[in-house]
Formats: structure tokens, sequence, C-alpha cells
């Protein structure tokens, strides 16, 4: 059954070489049948820190998939305005919403970052009402027995810690409506925090940031998931002071049994 390696807020341009080659050799190490990146893969979406991104990506164990978080478009000039995503798609052609199909587990994608919102804190996220049909609908045509995941930058659900950043825009629709198309499992990043807890029967899991120095009270770190018939583990694996990963903590979760179509 599936093993995932979840890594959140890797910011290059703020990263620790130190921590990129010991989470590179982590990685190898650990083998896992995917490796999701949660967004914030640089700091401001400047050109030598998308190719830095991209290096690190393409020297983790394949397959990787990446969605973006909003630090990963310019800050608030011109080019934020008038072409956000170009930099970003040339170097991450399938990072918007991508689709990976594993022999026993389906992962969708969502970019939940917007350019700007009726709102004061432009790091805010959203998901629009035809995104989150649009997932459903992915999650909902992957096999019955498949761990149904979704990755995503912003968060779906909060800890008293980091109840400052808000919930991403639409997160009591997308929850509803996901978790009717038998979403198992939510991986987030943005707050730089490592947790795990369940909303509307979906496991969601967050990792800290994992190779930068902008830490908020939590160590550098990344998940480590596991999942069988009867239940999904979060494993948090926190840098230690030597510099190596090591396990730090486990939650686990009953899997919980499908919701067939029409049964709700
Ligand atoms: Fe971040
Ligand atoms: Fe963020």
């Amino acid at each position: 059954m599936p093993r995932i390696l979840h890594l959140s807020d890797l910011h290059f341009g703020r990263e620790r070489p130190d921590l990129v080659a010991a989470l590179l050799a982590q990685a190898r190490h650990l083998a896992p049948d995917l490796v999701a990146i949660s967004g914030d893969l640089t700091q401001r979406a400047r050109r030598r820190e998308l190719a830095a991104a991209r290096r690190f990506v393409d020297a983790l164990p394949p397959p990787v998939l990446v969605v973006p978080g909003n630090h990963d478009i310019p800050g608030v000039t011109p080019r934020r305005l008038l072409t956000p995503w170009r930099r970003w798609r040339r170097v991450f052609p399938d990072g918007f919403e991508p689709v990976l199909q594993g022999a026993d587990f389906t992962v969708v994608g969502a970019n939940s970052v917007r350019v700007g919102g009726p709102y004061l804190d432009w790091s805010r996220g959203r998901l629009d009402e035809a995104q989150v049909e649009r997932l459903a609908r992915r999650l909902e045509a992957s096999a019955p027995a498949d761990l149904r995941v979704l990755v995503l930058h912003h968060p779906l659900l909060l800890t008293d810690a980091g109840r400052h950043r808000g919930l991403v825009g639409g997160a009591a629709l997308a929850l509803r409506r996901l978790a009717r198309a038998g979403l198992d499992l939510a991986l987030g990043g943005h707050v730089h925090l490592p947790y795990a807890g369940r909303v509307n029967g979906v496991v969601v899991a967050h990792a800290g940031t994992s190779v930068s120095d902008r830490l908020v009270g939590a160590a550098n770190g990344f998940n480590l998931l596991h999942a069988d018939r009867a239940r999904i583990v979060v494993e948090h694996w926190r840098a230690a002071d030597d510099g190596r990963f090591v396990p730090d903590g486990r939650s686990s979760f009953p899997r919980r049994m499908r919701r067939e179509a029409g049964n709700d």
C-alpha cells in the first residue's frame, strides 16, 4: 500500500544547503511511491530560485507531484498582475493541477494561489466552486480501492498555533464536496507547522518548512504517509541538531469506508 513523502515550503532563496543535501539523501533512502510537494518552492518566484527548485525536484526519486504556493508568483509588482504564472509555468509546466495515478492511489493537485482578492492578507488562497467540482470528478473517476489524495498549498484545517493564517477560502464547501467524492487524505503547507487531524472524515496533514530558514516555532521537517486498508498513518520527521532528519511522532487514523456514489 502507498507510502508518500510529503515535503513543503522549500522556499529556495532562503534554503539551507546542508538540509537540502540531507533531505535528498533521506528521500532516496526512504524510496517512497510518490513525493508530493505542497507549494512555496521559492521565496519570490525569482528565476534563480525556480531553477534551484527544479534541480531539487529532478534529484528526488520519481514520481514527484508539485503544486504552487503563494510565494511562487511575484510580489507586489506589475508582473504579479500581468503575468503572474509565466515563470512558474516555464519551469513546472505540469505543476498546476497535476494528477498522478499509482498502483493503489490517485493523487490530484490543486492550485489554491490567488493573485489578489477582497482581503488584506495577500498570501491567502482559495478553492473555487468549479475547481472543486473538477477535482471531485477526478477523484470519483479513480478505482474504488484507491487511496484518494489531494495536494494543495493552503490549509483546510488549522491548529491553535496556526490560526493567524486563516483557512483557504472555500474550505467548507471543498471539504463537503471532496469528502463526498471519497477523498481520504489532503496534504498542505503554508503554515510552516507540522500537524494532522480529521475534518468531514478527511485526514488533513500539514508539513512544516522542509529546508528553509523561515521557521515559526517548529523545526524543519517533512511527513511520511503510509496507508493500508485499515488506517492512514502520518509520520512527522524533523531535522535534528546534526542536520539529519529523524522520526518525530506519528498520528494514526482509521481508514473510513468509502461511500459509494448515490449513497449519501
Ligand atoms: Fe511558506
Ligand atoms: Fe505560503
